[in-house]
């Protein structure tokens, strides 16, 4: 895989991150340090080991998953349009979203499809071969989605609400913009760390345009998919967005039919996750026999009132496990990041990392494959080999 750094050293380019915007407000990023999947759209997760050097993920590591090129928009010109079953409707340049509260939140942000390429090994499954790198913390500063909401006043039968992108992906030989859509009651929380936001900011810099300039959603503790970026519409409405990243994608399914795709809701939560990120399997998994130290990140679930309990290692198949001690921030919708010791022996096959929840979930030892390969939160188990 060639990252964007080879790509720019190679063409002698000069390094703006996934920037095509004309603005001259536009701010690009660091050049991203990540590994690339695919460039049109751009696709790309950092390597384990930078993942894992921060609780707060620098945005030059920070992954992407764009499903088409990023839209070039002129910041003088945005209009973010609120509609559907409110009183007032509304369009919103930027300079008008600056009459909201400003608010902040420290959040982590995961695809759904994280961890997909581990499904391959019982069956394909298509799309972007995520690693478990898809995965990030950033801290996001805008205005609060309920704020907005509130202004618009909502009709009584509102119960969902639906976002939508300016991006232009191509699909069923049509162009389709990217949406998203989120439960009534999760929309309206206000305040705290759970509250979605319509973020301008992330990291203390704008939004670069890979990840949503000028203007994206960030829903705290629901899929990234929700997180809806370069966002130009919201619509109030009584039922789920009939979007084909709501209505279609990003479900559980066994086969992609029709029958499937109608019996399964789309999902919002992610369950709780954990990877070892160092030793990964793209550096070094050849060990020696000896105690040997291990890092990773750890993700609970976004539910509110549930955080990480335990981070388990085992360095034994599972016979004996080693408790992890946890870096960062323990919070409802953030991860954390985790070291441990074990003792590697000549009969170690493989490093297993798995989490508790404390409110009862946990990593299963095995997740039932789905076709679309989301929401893959097995033991984290990474094959290595012993001297
Ligand atoms: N929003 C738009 N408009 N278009 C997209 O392709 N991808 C979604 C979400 N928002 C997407 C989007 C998915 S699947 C994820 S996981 C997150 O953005 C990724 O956000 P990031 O690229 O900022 O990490």
């Amino acid at each position: 895989m060639i990252t964007r750094r080879d790509m720019l050293l190679a063409s002698g380019g000069i390094m703006i991150a996934g920037g095509t915007l004309t603005s001259s407000t536009a701010v690009a990023d660091e050049a991203k340090e990540l590994f690339f999947h695919s460039t049109t759209p751009n696709n790309a997760e950092p390597k384990l080991d930078d993942l894992v050097k921060s609780w707060i993920t620098p945005t030059k590591h920070f992954y992407v998953r764009s499903h088409a090129p990023n839209p070039v928009i002129d910041p003088k010109d945005f209009q973010l349009k609120v509609e559907g079953m409110v009183n007032r409707p509304s369009s919103l340049s930027l300079k008008s979203l600056e009459r909201f509260k400003t608010r902040s939140t420290t959040a982590t942000l995961t695809c759904a499809g994280n961890r997909r390429s581990e499904y391959n090994a019982e069956g394909k499954v298509g799309g972007v071969q995520w690693q478990s790198g898809a995965i990030g913390n950033a801290t996001w500063q805008g205005v609060a989605l309920a704020d907005v909401l509130k202004e618009a006043e909502l009709t009584p039968d509102a119960k969902h609400v639906w976002f939508e992108g300016l991006d232009e992906i191509e699909k069923g030989g049509g162009i389709i913009p990217f949406g998203g859509s989120i439960p009534i009651a999760k929309a309206m929380i206000a305040s705290g760390a759970g509250a979605p936001l319509l973020a301008n900011s992330m990291n203390g810099a704008a939004l670069t345009p890979d990840h949503g300039f000028p203007l994206r959603t960030l829903v705290p503790g629901y899929i990234g998919a929700r997180s809806v970026k370069w966002l130009g519409r919201i619509v109030v409405s009584d039922r789920p967005s009939p979007n084909h990243y709501v209505a279609t994608a990003y479900k559980i399914v066994k086969k992609t039919d029709p029958i499937d795709w109608t019996e399964s809701g789309p999902i919002y939560r992610y369950p709780i996750n954990a990877a070892i990120c160092t030793p990964n399997a793209n550096t070094n998994t050849k060990l020696s026999t000896g105690e040997i130290d291990l890092s990773g990140y750890v993700l609970p679930t976004g539910r509110p009132g549930s955080t990480v309990k335990k981070v388990l290692v085992s360095a034994d198949q599972g016979k004996r496990w080693t408790e992890a001690t946890m870096v960062g921030k323990d919070n409802e919708f953030c991860w954390q990041l985790w070291n441990a010791k074990v003792k590697v022996t000549a009969g170690t096959k493989r490093l297993i990392v798995r989490a508790l929840d404390t409110s009862g979930g946990f990593m299963p030892y095995r997740v039932p494959w789905n076709a679309k390969g989301y929401l893959q939160n097995s033991w984290y188990q990474l094959p290595v080999q012993v001297n």
